[in-house]
């Protein structure tokens, strides 16, 4: 069973991307919404927060971790690594740099929390691979707008309006959304940089990865632990009516939210 975990609800946005390429696949899904947002918290923390929601993942029988947040990819990936060596864990930065280099002409925006801009993972990555411009900035406030549910507001627009300003006058060719909560708002973003940037979503490439591996080492019976039918679980660690509604949204269905209740270390 895949295990899926991000700071909030914005991790659906790959439960979204799994439901679409693997509907069989069996997953449980960790939204640490008592928590949220990490991206303005220091690196020891976000840490902490990713090992204590893996653990809960693999307590529930996970055998395979995706981080569905940038914050933790950037700063837990590594730890998540040492901590649970023999679980495979897929972070959500690697694909996203993948496509942006497939597809830029040599402009590449980045946005995400504040904990991701600082990381400067991004830039890092993305100039190791080719010769690239990179314009970056963090977008603080759109995490808790997303949590909010205001998608389509006008507040919503004109601070999109505002963060990207300097990104449109880079004239950057491509755009990466360096937060899982962003594909919520990928409308409004469009909108405000222009319709010729292209957007990057890694939900869809990260997913591609997981079920590759997953085919690969069924192939070789190592992850082969599912057995029997379907199994699709909700957690958060605060429950609220607004998460049920932004999810109704946006996967189409019902979702029925359980309690989370995490080991804390
Ligand atoms: N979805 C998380 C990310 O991708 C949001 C982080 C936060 O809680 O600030 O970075």
């Amino acid at each position: 069973m895949i295990g899926i975990f991000d700071s909030g609800i914005g991790g659906l946005t790959v439960v979204r991307e799994l439901l679409k390429q693997a509907p069989d696949a069996s997953f449980i899904y960790l939204g640490d919404t008592a928590r949220t947002p990490y991206g303005n918290k220091s690196p020891e923390t976000v840490i902490r927060y990713a090992l204590e929601d893996a653990r809960f993942l693999l307590a529930h029988g996970a055998s395979s971790i995706v981080v569905a947040c940038n914050t933790a990819s950037a700063l837990a990936s590594a730890a998540l690594r040492e901590a649970f060596p023999t679980v495979p864990v897929f972070e959500v930065i690697t694909p996203a740099v993948e496509d942006a280099i497939s597809v830029t002409k040599g402009r590449v925006g980045v946005i995400g929390t504040r904990a991701t801009v600082t990381s400067g993972i991004y830039e890092k990555r993305l100039r190791e691979k080719k010769e690239i411009e990179v314009v970056a900035a963090a977008c603080p406030l759109l995490v808790p707008l997303v949590e909010e549910g205001w998608l389509d507001d006008s507040e919503t627009k004109r601070i999109i309006r505002r963060y990207l300003s300097p990104l449109k006058q880079r004239n950057v060719d491509t755009l990466i959304l360096g937060c899982t909560h962003y594909p919520l708002l990928a409308p409004l973003i469009q909108h405000a940089i222009g319709r010729r940037v292209k957007l990057i979503d890694s939900g869809a490439s990260v997913v591609r990865r997981v079920l590759e591996h997953k085919a690969r080492s069924t192939e070789h019976g190592a992850l082969n632990t599912e057995h029997g039918a379907k199994t699709e679980k909700y957690f958060l660690t605060d429950l609220s009516a607004r998460s049920g509604e932004i999810a109704r949204k946006w996967l189409g269905r019902d979702i029925r939210f359980e309690k989370a209740e995490l080991e804390i270390s």
